[in-house]
């Protein structure tokens, strides 16, 4: 799956500069050390779960994760890696479910890369797998997750407190879904 896209929205030349010829692709192997640069942003650790000092090898170990119940994607600029998301579909009774991670680069945030990253596995996730529920955590003081997060259907389910210690304070997260479709109105009888 390779996809050259270009940016449509041609209002803010300053943003066009920054997400236009941006390649999205599945990542390889021999991504780990721009995958490990990325990840060791500081932005992209405030907002996710990666600790400081993340090796390679280390990377390696989380990139070897493969199969049809994975798709990773990166985002590449001029031969730098500039974000990356990831859907997961789970197995047996929860195989209609799937969940998201992702990270934009500190100098691309807020550009539209988050939008078209989420919207290339969210295709992934409707039109190939056809998952009723995707589900992520996000931490509650990130607004701007947040915010992509609505805009592209997910809702908020609850809070989950004191869910991580980041830089020495323990943070709130917040649980959020997509529903791809209206639940069955009836319950079936087989318990
Ligand atoms: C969170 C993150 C992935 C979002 O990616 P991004 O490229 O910055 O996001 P986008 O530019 O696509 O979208 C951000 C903004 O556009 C808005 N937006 C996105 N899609 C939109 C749409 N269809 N219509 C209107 N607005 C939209 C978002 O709501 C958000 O608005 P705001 O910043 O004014 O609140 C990125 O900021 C990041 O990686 N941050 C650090 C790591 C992180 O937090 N990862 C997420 C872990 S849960």
């Amino acid at each position: 799956m390779t996809t050259n896209e270009t940016n449509d929205d041609a209002s803010d030349i300053a943003n066009e500069w920054l997400v236009s010829d941006i390649l999205i692709r599945a990542v390889e192997p021999e991504d780990a050390p721009g995958v490990t640069a990325l990840m060791n942003l500081p932005g992209y650790r405030w907002g996710t779960m990666r600790l400081p000092y993340q090796s390679v090898s280390t990377t390696r170990q989380k990139m070897s994760t493969s199969g049809p119940n994975f798709v990773c994607l990166v985002a590449i600029s001029k031969d730098e890696i500039v974000g990356m998301a990831s859907l997961t579909r789970f197995e047996g009774r929860r195989s209609h479910v799937g969940a998201v991670g992702m990270g934009v680069h500190d100098a691309y945030v807020g550009n539209g890369l988050g939008s078209r990253l989420l919207t290339s596995l969210l295709e992934v996730a409707d039109d190939w797998w056809a998952l009723r529920r995707i589900e992520l955590t996000v931490n509650a003081d990130n607004a701007r997750a947040i915010s992509l997060y609505e805009h592209m259907g997910f809702e908020r389910e609850g809070v989950l407190r004191d869910y991580a210690l980041r830089g020495g304070e323990f943070i709130d997260a917040v649980s959020m879904a997509r529903f791809a479709n209206k639940p069955r109105a009836g319950k079936s009888s087989e318990t």
